[in-house]
């Protein structure tokens, strides 16, 4: 395992089985009264500089679960916000917790709290990519179909951070990719670039139709994500169409399973129908998060 989880984009495909791995056995002794303390002792400061609440509640329980605890650290609260660098917040930190997990805009912010500490850090989200989030999703994604290998992921919407994330997890493990965004809401660069190794097993298009089109899971988020809430009524108008609804869904897989990271904006990218039709798998997802951050966690801060 890596020292610290920065992004999916760093991590190979036995290191991601190996979190899932980690975090199956974790929901299953958890969920049987076996705990593990592995982290006893430590702490976990987590920055966030946009609104939360399954990041910060799942790392916030996670750690308490694990024997340790986790501080929550507004970026508007920490000198970080009144203009101290990042790297010297990051060899600060370092003198008094065991890992840090941010949840930030700029990517770089997040690379460089890496690179100047000397402790695990996690990526709660960028505008990049969203890790965990994907690592919850790939998990629930076994608990309904048992495997990764070949399915077909779907996604619809916005080329964003939850996306970018997908695409990486979703190819790395071995399943196909089609993402269909409106023009000019494409998914990163770098991702796209990443993705060309995959040319048989990933498309891009523009058409809800044909990414839907036999997909065993089909997965979306909000139009306007944190930060681009001045853009929410023009994007509203470019994701016309962009919606999983019940004529979508037809188009699946006849046991196709939905996913939304959350929060939900009905009636927008999913219909209130679809979402509490599969609210099932949708709210498995959100548990999940506790489950594979905690199996995140004790690899990167436990006892090497
Ligand atoms: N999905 C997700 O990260 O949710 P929060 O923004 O509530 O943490
Ligand atoms: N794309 C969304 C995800 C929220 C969990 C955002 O960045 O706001």
């Amino acid at each position: 395992m890596k020292k610290h989880l920065l992004k999916l984009l760093d991590l190979s495909q036995e290191e991601i089985l190996e979190i899932l791995n980690l975090a199956d056995q974790m929901k299953y002794e958890l969920k049987n009264g076996i705990k593990h303390r592995v982290l006893k002792g430590k702490t976990l400061a987590m920055i966030f500089s946009k609104s939360s609440t399954r990041t910060r509640v799942s790392f916030e329980t996670g750690m308490y679960q694990l024997g340790g605890q986790a501080l929550f650290l507004s970026h508007n609260d920490l000198q970080i916000g009144r203009g101290e660098p990042v790297e010297d917040t990051a060899r600060v930190l370092s003198r008094y917790v065991d890992g840090i997990m941010i949840r930030t805009f700029e990517q770089k912010e997040v690379e460089d709290l890496a690179k100047f500490g000397i402790i695990p850090v996690i990526n709660g989200l960028t505008d990049f990519e969203h890790p965990c989030q994907i690592l919850a999703d790939l998990m629930t994604v076994r608990e309904y179909h048992s495997a990764l290998e070949g399915l077909k992921v779907a996604w619809i919407g916005d080329g964003n951070n939850v996306c970018n994330s997908m695409i990486v997890g979703a190819l790395k493990c071995g399943m196909k990719m089609s993402v269909a965004v409106p023009k000019g809401y494409e998914p990163h660069a770098d991702i796209l670039a990443f993705a060309k190794d995959y040319a048989g097993a990933f498309s891009l298009v523009n058409d809800p139709a044909e990414a839907a089109d036999g997909a065993d899971v089909l997965a979306t988020d909000v139009w306007a994500s944190m930060g681009q809430e001045e853009e929410a009524k023009k994007r509203i108008r470019d994701f016309a169409g962009f919606q999983i609804n019940g004529k979508l869904m037809s188009l699946a897989h006849e046991k196709a399973i939905v996913l939304h990271c959350l929060p939900a904006h009905r009636e927008e990218e999913i219909t209130a129908e679809v979402f509490e039709k599969h609210a099932g798998p949708i709210f498995d997802e959100a548990e999940n998060r506790l489950h594979a951050q905690k199996a995140v966690m004790a690899l990167l801060m436990g006892q090497k």
